[in-house]
């Protein structure tokens, strides 16, 4: 297992550029089930699940190909497969998202039940609901999902649980509506970039999906739909990773590939903080006060303030000046970067779904395990703020969801090596 040593305190400099975004491309990469003939994806970012959701669409007949960087291709060579096994759906719960385009297009799925992970239980009754609405018949059985349908019919559905809109439910349920029978109409639906990305790829393949971006979308069922060519947007969470990554080491870097609309809410908080921004077309200068204020804020769906930046400005409120209040409305658990913050010198005390973060004048680097995606990002930036060295242990986390995260640092001036740990035969 790798591990990342961080020696803190350095300043960064210069350009760093956000690469194509984990969450948009996951669920348009499962909805080439949907398509008949070619899908070429470009802005497809290197990562670990997106090599993992690759490995699925191969077990399920697709072919799957890095023709160049970042473009892949991917196209049916086998469509009477419908089973996407444990070993590969255990690894990540995104997979859950071919539920819905194989019973759509193959009218049988047989996909492993999703676990809980260390950010929450995370349970898919919004999924199930959806795809029962549109008239799949579905039963859970030995840890799997198996879901048949002849051809879907379109329903209205209200897609809202406890809290709040389901990204991937929403999407699930979206990419089985474009190929049912009649007009579908779903309330609550999540509002996020991503969502957003994936109906402009559907649409682009030819279905017919209104109200992107909002939360009633009506989408009329086609008969097929046919392969495009697509550029998938890029990740907000890396860039908003990137700017604390400037702001936490006081350092002014641009932050290049940046749509700015979809994190309004985060360079809001951020200027609250007393962070200014320049901004140039799609890039972002980041121009960070001498000492962070203490802010409140509370994660809730887009367009409000994302979770999966909470972890990561975290980080930064730790140094702040005062005190904060971190709420998290998405994943009331989701704070296993907490002790690992506290293990560098931070102050914050978790109270229920809330963080209460005291400011501490610095933090000191310290050996830090990660724990999930995110958290392991906010480590990061903790250790390049630190004072003295910082080892972060299980980085493969980090692998999931950031592309060279330490080379694109590296490039600004940040010293972090990736060490790979052997164990004794
Ligand atoms: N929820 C339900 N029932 C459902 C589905 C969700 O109650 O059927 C609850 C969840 O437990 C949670 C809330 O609704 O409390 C929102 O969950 P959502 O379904 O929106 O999450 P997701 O679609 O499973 C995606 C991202 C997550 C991100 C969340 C929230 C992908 C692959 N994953 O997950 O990203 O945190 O939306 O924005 O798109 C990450 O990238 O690190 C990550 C965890």
């Amino acid at each position: 297992m790798d591990k990342f040593i961080i020696e803190g305190g350095r300043k960064l400099r210069g350009k760093v550029r956000v690469s194509g975004a984990k969450n948009a491309a996951l669920p348009i990469m499962a909805a080439s089930l949907l398509t008949d003939g070619k899908v070429t994806l470009r802005n497809v970012p290197a990562l670990r699940d997106i090599a993992t959701i690759s490995e699925i669409l191969r077990t399920l007949g697709q072919r799957v190909e890095r023709t160049a960087g970042t473009t892949l291709e991917i196209e049916t060579v086998n469509n009477a497969k419908f089973e996407a096994p444990y070993e590969l759906v255990s690894q990540m719960r995104a997979s859950i998202c071919t539920l819905g385009p194989l019973v759509a297009k193959r009218g049988h799925a047989r996909v492993s039940m999703p676990g809980g992970c260390v950010i929450g239980v995370r349970p898919i009754d919004l999924h199930l609901k959806g795809l029962r609405a549109l008239g799949a018949d579905i039963t859970i059985k030995h840890g799997y999902l198996e879901a048949r349908a002849k051809r879907l019919k379109g329903a209205e559905i209200y897609l809202g649980g406890p809290y709040g809109s389901s990204v991937l439910g929403t999407a699930n349920v979206m990419m089985a509506a474009v190929l049912a029978e009649g007009e579908t109409v779903i309330e609550n639906a999540a509002c996020e970039p991503e969502v957003q990305d994936l109906a402009h790829f559907l649409n682009r393949c030819g279905a017919r999906i209104e109200g992107i971006g909002r939360p009633i979308l009506v989408i009329r069922g086609v008969d097929r739909l046919h392969g495009t060519s697509y550029r998938v947007i890029p990740d907000r969470i890396e860039a908003g990773t990137f700017i604390i990554a400037g702001a936490i080491t006081r350092s002014r870097i641009t932050v290049t590939n940046v749509k700015t609309r979809h994190i309004a809410a985060f360079l809001d908080k951020m200027k609250e903080i007393g962070v200014e921004f320049v901004r140039k077309g799609s890039s972002v200068e980041v121009i960070p006060p001498k000492r962070p204020k203490a802010v409140d804020l509370i994660t809730l769906p887009y367009p409000g303030y994302p979770t999966d930046l909470q972890a990561q400005i975290m980080a930064y409120l730790s140094v702040a000046k005062g005190l904060s209040l971190v709420t998290e409305k998405i994943y009331p658990d989701r704070f296993m970067h907490v002790a690992e913050l506290n293990r560098m010198g931070a102050n914050i005390r978790k109270e229920g779904s809330s963080a209460i973060v005291h400011g501490v004048d610095r933090l000191s680097g310290a050996p830090v395990m990660a724990s999930d995606l995110r958290a392991s990002a906010a480590l990061v930036l903790a250790g390049l703020a630190a004072e003295g060295t910082t080892e972060i242990g299980r980085v493969y986390h980090i692998d999931r969801g950031y592309e060279n995260i330490e080379k694109k640092l590296g490039a600004m001036g940040a010293k972090i090596t990736r060490v790979t740990e052997k164990y004794p035969a």
